[in-house]
């Protein structure tokens, strides 16, 4: 007798190897064609799907789900679920996953590299040298700000900001200071090298600031006109977070007038849209959302939400609970 298998959904292309493995569990409809579908395009995919695999970027809202009744999974790729609305999910029994930890390492390493480049103004000087301006040595070209020794401020210490304060603290020999929502453990705090500050404190002593913060109303702004004043002029900023966190116009008029040094952004508000000033300002970084894009690193992300897909639409008693679950309330309620 051939069981049905469930209906599901890839919103994105993914690989071929995360897709076939689906294919095992799932009739999938996927999306090689790699289409950035409205709303009501999306909708109108998920109808009759059980499950479906989404990326950071597809809102699921109240009513996209009530417009898509039979959805009980919804497993994203990214470890930021702001696109998601976990409540409204649980609301209507609809299992959530994200993809963290898998993520943390390769993350942290482009967090670090992007600070490095505002510091050292990498991509600054590149593009002098492409312009074919480059035509004698000089005693101050493009220096820039040390990072070894200097004071690394995260705002934000969870799992990401942990393994770049381990990289600055010690790789790098800096001091590092943090500030988070909540203190860590004494012991973590020594195993990091981290002394925990205000969020004042942080801005006003930090000589790289490194934000990696979830995305929420609570966040949204963090680090505006203000903040950046009580900045070291000689300082930088990173963001690898969320767009939203920091205001890009406030930032950009930073860099303009000094306020503070150089940037580092991966993440923007509105994106794939860059407020326009930033693309103009030579002290400023720009990379397009790509912090966690190492190859194997991506593919891990693809296959635990794969994972969590599987387990989260797996029927059968005594089947194994999704690995990564954010709502895992649902799961209860089931049995
Ligand atoms: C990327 O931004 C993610 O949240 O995984």
């Amino acid at each position: 007798m051939s069981v049905m298998k469930p209906a599901i959904l890839v919103c994105r292309r993914v690989f071929p190897e995360v897709l076939e493995r689906l294919r095992e569990h799932f009739e999938v409809e996927g999306n090689d064609a790699d289409v950035v579908w409205s709303r009501d395009e999306l909708i109108a995919h998920l109808q009759g799907k059980a499950g479906v695999f989404v990326t950071g970027t597809q809102p699921v809202d109240s009513g996209l789900l009530d417009a898509c009744p039979t959805l009980r999974a919804v497993c994203s790729m990214a470890v930021g679920y702001n696109n998601i609305d976990v409540a409204a999910c649980t609301a209507r029994g609809v299992l959530v996953s994200n993809a963290p930890d898998v993520l943390t390492e390769t993350t942290a390493d482009f967090g670090f590299a992007l600070m490095m480049a505002a510091a050292r103004r990498i991509s600054e000087s590149e593009h002098f040298l492409r312009r074919g301006e480059w035509t004698k040595w000089s005693v101050d070209l493009f220096a820039g700000a040390d990072v070894h020794g200097a004071t690394l401020g995260v705002l934000g210490m969870g799992r990401i900001g942990q393994a770049i304060a381990r990289r600055g603290a010690r790789g790098f020999a800096m001091p590092v200071l943090y500030h988070n929502r909540s203190r860590l453990d004494a012991a973590v705090e020594a195993e990091l090298g981290a002394r925990y500050v205000s969020k004042e404190a942080l801005l006003a002593e930090s000589d790289h600031l490194v934000i990696v913060v979830p995305y929420s109303a609570e966040s949204h702004h963090l680090v505006g006109a203000a903040e950046l004043r009580r900045m070291k002029a000689a300082a930088t900023l990173t963001n690898i977070a969320r767009g939203g966190i920091v205001d890009d116009a406030a930032l950009a008029r930073a860099l303009r007038e000094g306020t503070i040094a150089a940037a580092g952004l991966d993440v923007f508000e509105g994106e794939p849209a860059v407020y326009p000033d930033l693309l103009t300002l030579p002290n400023v970084v720009l990379t397009p959302h790509i912090a966690s894009a190492s190859l194997p690193t991506r593919k891990a992300m693809a296959q635990l939400a794969a994972d969590n897909l599987i387990a989260a639409l797996d029927a059968r008693p005594g089947a194994k609970p999704p690995p990564t679950p954010l709502n895992p309330e649902v799961l209860a309620r089931k049995v």
